[in-house]
This record gives structure tokens, sequence and C-alpha cells, in this order.
């Protein structure tokens, strides 16, 4: 069983969209294992990205997600972190298809509602950042 680091972003709460975004996961099989409305500082939130920093969108990305709070989640299920990132859909809204939740629901590719892990190790870290007292 593997496990990832999901976050639904400050405009899919700030949109009323937790519920249907956690229907989707659920619809899909996967098992939520941990789940907290987090309002982030800022060191959390320049540590989740910290592999974009000095990128031109790093300043703004950092903002959004500022607004919080965010739904910060682990969640689990077979072959979940590739699964989830097709769930999830392309950040950039020409290439968000539809029936992903980016395709769905997001027009911007900042305020794209939600992330998830890319990687087992990302995943990991995302989790001890936001989670540290899970392991
Ligand atoms: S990249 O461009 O290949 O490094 O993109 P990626 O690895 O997918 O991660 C980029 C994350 O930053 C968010 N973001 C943006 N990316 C590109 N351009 C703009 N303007 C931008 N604004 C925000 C993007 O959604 C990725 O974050 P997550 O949370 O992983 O989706």
């Amino acid at each position: 069983m593997e496990k990832t680091f999901i976050m639904i972003k400050s405009d899919g709460v700030q949109r009323g969209l937790v519920g249907d975004i956690i229907s989707r996961i659920e619809n899909k099989g996967y098992l939520l294992t941990k789940a907290e409305l987090i309002h982030p500082d800022r060191k959390t939130v320049e540590a989740h990205y910290a592999e974009h920093k000095g990128r031109p969108y790093f300043e703004s990305l950092v903002a959004f997600i500022l607004e919080g709070p965010v739904m910060a989640m682990v969640v689990e299920g077979e072959n979940i972190i590739k699964v989830m990132r097709l769930l999830i859909g392309d950040k950039n809204p020409e290439n968000a298809i539809p029936g992903t939740i980016r395709g769905d629901f997001a027009n911007d590719t900042t305020r794209n509602l939600i992330h998830g892990a890319d990687s087992t190790e990302s995943a990991q870290r995302e989790i001890n950042i936001w989670f540290p007292k899970e392991g």
C-alpha cells in the first residue's frame, strides 16, 4: 500500500470544493488516513515548495497558499501517487482534461485547487513538513 500527500489549496477551500474533491478521491477507492484544515505559516509553505524557489511564480504561489486555510491530507492506496496525479490533471488549463479535478474546476495555473506529491520521496518529505509527528 502506497501513501501520498494531497493538499486542497486555498481556492478549493474558499470555493467550497473540499467535499467534492474528497468524494472523488474516496470514490476512486482511496483511504484518507489523515486530514486537517491548516492555516499554514510562510515557513511551512516555503519548505513545501522549496524546489521552486527562484522561479518567477514562486512568490505569488506562496502568497496564494498563505491565503489559507488548506486541507492537508495523507491518502493511501495501491499505486496512489501516479493515479492521484492523473485524477488531479495538468497544471496548465489548456492541458487539463475534462474529467480530472483541474479539468473540471480550474482555469488558472496558480489557482489550481489541489496538489499531489509526484514521487515516494516527495510524499514522505511533504508528510514530514505538514504532519511532523506522523513520521
Ligand atoms: S515545473 O514548472 O515543471 O517546475 O512544474 P511542476 O513541477 O509541475 O511544479 C510547479 C508547481 O508550481 C505551481 N505553480 C506554477 N507552475 C508553473 N507556472 C506558474 N505560473 C505556476 N503557479 C503555480 C504548480 O501548480 C506546481 O505546484 P503543485 O502544487 O505541485 O501543483
